[in-house]
């Protein structure tokens, strides 16, 4: 595996491969890796014949008083494990490399609608600035297949308006949540639990599970189901942000026809907002 710090050396690597009529397939992240992440990079080398993962905390993404500045730096653990698990090339670039303006003045990329229900209403600049630095990264990496993860659902849907919008020649491939034994998804930020939260923490999928058997049944109550997910988190000890359903396709709220349907909820629990989903397969013949 090599790794570079650069765009110099980004740029060098894919022009060689490039010459060779190498694919290549490209998973962003912001380290602290865990098994959800390597999931993304297997899919990655299932895919093509290079691939690359980028480690950046990128700080436009991060609203005021979040977590940027605790955001755990791992990079010689995550180095190895990359390293253990066939990646070609690590990009690890400085704040500088990315925003050569400054994050103040930067040119920034926003995509509309998407970017300021469920999430956005909570972190106005969020999907704006997640935009911004995977533009820059599907740029330089000018790569064949993109990967992410449905745990941010939203986001990755957001990706995919972006790469359509600005005419990218790639794919956007999105996969399923890994989860631990206990059902609660793989995040970082379940770094952030105490033992007692970590407990609780299984309680958020539990909710949606629960969402799901009542959406199956009573499809034309779900202001209700989403009130009485709320209401659950709440007596489990969690401050949700929302708990609601919404069309798979376009996270646009549902009509009376529509069947495929996900539920999305963000929730706090101590110093950790987690965020999950499920999707929904409606039988309404
Ligand atoms: O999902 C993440 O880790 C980040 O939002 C991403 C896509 C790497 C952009 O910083």
């Amino acid at each position: 595996m090599e790794t570079v710090f650069d765009l110099a050396g980004l740029h060098r690597a894919v022009t060689v491969w490039k010459a060779e009529g190498a694919t290549i397939a490209f998973v962003p992240t912001m380290g602290n890796l865990h098994r959800g992440h390597f999931s993304l990079l297997e899919r990655a080398r299932e895919l093509a014949d290079k691939t690359i993962v980028s480690i950046f905390v990128n700080p436009i993404q991060f609203g005021k008083g979040e977590d940027y500045e605790s955001y755990p730096s791992t990079l010689e653990h995550d180095s190895a494990g990359l390293a253990d698990n066939d990646l070609d090339l690590l990009f690890a670039p400085d704040l500088n490399q990315l925003y050569p303006g400054g994050i103040d003045t930067d040119t920034r990329v926003v995509v509309p609608g998407l970017s300021h229900i469920l999430c956005g209403r909570f972190r106005p600049e969020h999907f704006s600035g997640v935009a911004t630095v995977v533009a820059k990264l599907l740029i330089n990496t000018q790569t064949d297949f993109a990967i992410f993860g449905e745990k941010d659902y939203q986001q990755l849907l957001v990706i995919r308006q972006l790469a359509t919008d600005l005419c990218m020649p790639m794919e956007i491939v999105g996969m399923p949540i890994i989860r631990k034994d206990d059902g609660l998804a793989m995040s970082s930020r379940n770094a952030y639990l105490n033992m007692t939260e970590r407990k609780q923490a299984p309680l958020i999928y539990q909710t949606l599970q629960a969402a799901t058997q009542r959406l199956r049944r009573e499809p034309d109550q779900i202001p209700a189901i989403e009130a009485e997910g709320m209401k659950a988190l709440e007596a489990g000890g969690f401050k949700p942000e929302y708990f609601s359903v919404r069309r798979t396709e376009d996270l646009a709220e549902p009509g009376a026809q529509d069947i495929r349907l996900s539920i999305l909820t963000a929730a706090w629990l101590g110093s950790a907002r987690l965020i999950d989903n499920v999707k929904v397969l409606l039988d309404k013949s």
